[in-house]
């Protein structure tokens, strides 16, 4: 019985190093990127982490470039990945559709988002349910959205900052996105357990892009409680709403995000979004569009500070549009559309601090890019910092601000304490698409 046992194992291991050796050797054959994958799993993880805490992220990426090239082997959160890196990368990436490539994000991910968000989807899936969301994203509903965002801006620069000697930007432009947020996509002015949800949301991109670990006191474990926290209380909207468009008390065409998830198909049959559907997704778009909003906005403020002449010009754009208004009246989208220079310095502002540090996709078939094989499930990682900091493709003018004096401080309607390191800590090492959004 006991040789029986012997043999066997035997076998299975004299079979799993001929297997290792056989996909060894096709792996060898194909002409992979340069770079090592390192230790199997964890890779380059840690550093790649200890980088952004450090905030030193984009130096670690000019770094690998340097030395490996655009395309390079590593491996990031458990996965084989390719790093690409450059414009005509990012042509590559952006213009591969779902046969090539898909959004599949890593387990850390799926863990706090569910495997029913739009990123997790591919082909016709994928398109069913971007087009949920670019029915509350098309343009005649864009231009309802701006009279109730200006609104909320008014009532919190009543509330929060006028008359204010010092205010902190960068909780308090937190708490204002995520007020407009709960109006646009729930419907609801307030929402039930916002505090909680807002202290949920300030942990749900800690653990995004981490070594999923679900240990107590980890990062990654804070992240899953905050997405668990936040889909109680999402869960509770989400049957107030569906009640509400039921007894007839809300409409289908009334357009907040959650109204459009609960009436694609019109809320039967097999075109309607499940719950799972309807929560992963909300959970998704709440999170895209509040880092990335709240970021711009803190350091388009900043920017504002410590840049006089970019300050004056924007001052004086908005004064001139004001100056057309009656008292009390909203903003409108032709409004928006002569702020020509204020969004000419947000664009500045996002291209210099990008609210999305950088994403992955993964690779469905193998994929031959520059010379090299990509294979098929293997990760792909693109990241904005190499084309937005290359002097090719925007070289530095006299005006531009010096990275290095990103952290100096002026004064700005008398808002003489920013919060700001906070913002440089939590906000650029952890967004990752980030922040994906
Ligand atoms: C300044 C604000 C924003 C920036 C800079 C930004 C940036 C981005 C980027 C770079 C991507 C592509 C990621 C990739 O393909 O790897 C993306 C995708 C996405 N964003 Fe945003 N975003 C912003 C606001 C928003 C808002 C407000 C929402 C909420 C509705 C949102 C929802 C999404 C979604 C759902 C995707 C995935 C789209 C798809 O896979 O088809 N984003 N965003």
């Amino acid at each position: 019985m006991e040789d029986q046992i012997f043999f066997t194992l035997l076998i299975c291991f004299i079979i799993s190093i001929i297997l290792y050796l056989f996909i060894e050797t096709k792996r060898r054959r194909i002409n992979l990127p340069p770079g090592s994958l390192g230790i199997p799993y964890v890779g380059q993880t840690l550093t790649l982490l200890r980088a952004m805490k450090a905030n030193k992220a984009e130096k670690w990426l000019s770094d690998r470039i340097e030395r490996h090239g655009p395309v390079s082997k590593l491996t990031l959160f458990g996965f084989p990945t390719v790093l690409l890196a450059g414009a005509e990368a990012n042509r590559f990436l952006f213009s591969s559709d779902s046969t090539v490539m898909t959004l599949q994000q890593p387990q850390s991910f799926r863990k706090i988002f569910g495997t029913r968000n739009l990123l997790e989807m591919s082909g016709e899936e994928h398109r069913r349910m971007r087009a949920v969301f670019m029915r509350f994203l098309k343009p005649e509903m864009l231009k309802e959205y701006v009279g109730v965002m200006d609104g909320e801006v008014r009532r919190h620069l009543e509330m929060n900052w006028r008359g204010k000697e010092t205010v902190t930007v960068f909780p308090l432009i937190k708490t204002l996105t995520f007020d407009i947020m709960c109006t646009l996509f729930f419907g609801l002015a307030q929402c039930p357990r916002k505090a909680q949800m807002l202290r949920d949301f300030s942990h749900i991109m800690d653990g995004i892009w981490s070594i999923p670990l679900d240990l107590p006191f980890t990062s990654f474990r804070r992240s899953v409680q905050a997405s668990a926290g936040i889909r109680r209380s999402l869960l509770d909207i989400i049957q107030a709403k569906r009640s509400a468009l039921e007894s007839g008390l809300a409409s289908s065409s009334h357009g907040d995000l959650i109204t459009c998830f609960l009436s694609m198909g019109g809320g039967v049959g097999p075109e309607a979004l499940t719950e799972e559907e309807v929560m992963d997704n909300s959970l998704l778009a709440m999170t895209a569009g509040h880092e990335t909003t709240s970021i711009v906005l803190v350091f388009l403020i900043r920017r504002l500070a410590i840049d006089a002449g970019v300050y004056e010009a924007v001052l004086r754009e908005q004064e001139g549009i004001a100056q057309t208004k009656c008292p009390g009246e909203t903003l409108t989208w032709e409004d928006l559309n002569k702020m020509d220079y204020t969004w000419r310095a947000a664009k500045e502002t996002m291209r210099m601090i990008p609210p999305i540090f950088g994403n992955v996709r993964r690779a469905v078939k193998d994929i031959e890019y520059n010379g090299y094989v990509i294979p098929k499930g293997w990760q792909i990682f693109w990241a904005a910092s190499p084309t937005h900091m290359d002097e090719r493709i925007f070289p530095t003018r006299p005006d531009s601000i010096p990275r290095t004096s990103m952290t100096s401080r002026t004064s700005f309607l008398r808002i003489l304490s920013w919060g700001l390191e906070q913002a440089r800590g939590s906000v650029r090492g952890t967004s990752s698409r980030g922040s994906r959004s």
